[in-house]
């Protein structure tokens, strides 16, 4: 069995409510997102249309893969980029779109690899955010919901590549 942690509607209520503050904050700027595949596709690509909706419609989307779990859940403290952006980001305002801050190796690493590009600003959201999994002293700038430490998958988060398909977010009870 497995339990409805977000319903798509609560998903979409917070989205809009981030994209308010999203919107406000990056007025009149050319703001660059950039999701953290594979787990940010979904969640990237309904931010973009609520920011457009919200006025915010100058905004490019480019990716980047880093991998951070070699064997199953288990975290690596150096994360690696895989596949890097096509796009330059030298005097751009960053926003960087990740699912979920775990140990938050991920952002922490990818925030310091932008700021050496010479980003004009460096900012990050994530849709969860896991505090008692927390390894580093980086934050995220924008955090959608906080969790306990529990494994979840659907609305692009996956277990073992499985799950991402589900609108809503659900915690895996039957392992
Ligand atoms: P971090 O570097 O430990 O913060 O790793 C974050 C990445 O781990 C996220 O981008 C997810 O891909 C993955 N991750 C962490 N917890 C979960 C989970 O509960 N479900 C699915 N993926 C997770
Ligand atoms: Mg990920």
């Amino acid at each position: 069995m497995n339990d409805i942690l977000f319903t798509q509607d609560t998903i979409h209520k917070r989205l809009s409510e981030l994209a308010n503050e999203i919107t406000q904050k990056y007025h009149n700027k050319q703001l660059l997102l950039i999701g953290v595949l594979k787990g940010s596709f979904i969640f990237l690509a309904d931010l973009q249309r609520t920011l457009y909706k919200n006025g915010c419609t100058d905004t490019e989307i480019c990716f980047i893969t880093v991998k951070s779990y070699f064997a199953g859940k288990i975290s690596s403290k150096h994360p690696k980029i895989v596949t890097d952006i096509d796009c330059d980001v030298k005097g751009k305002h960053v926003l960087l779109i990740d699912d979920i801050f775990d140990t938050g190796n991920t952002l922490a690493y990818l925030s310091n690899v932008m700021k050496a590009r010479r980003a004009a600003s460096v900012a990050s959201l994530v849709l969860l955010s896991k505090p008692a999994r927390h390894e580093v002293m980086y934050r995220p700038t924008y955090i959608g919901f906080t969790i306990t430490n529990q494994w979840v998958e659907g609305y692009g988060m996956d277990s073992a590549e499985k799950g991402r398909g589900n609108p809503d977010i659900i915690v895996r009870t039957n392992e």
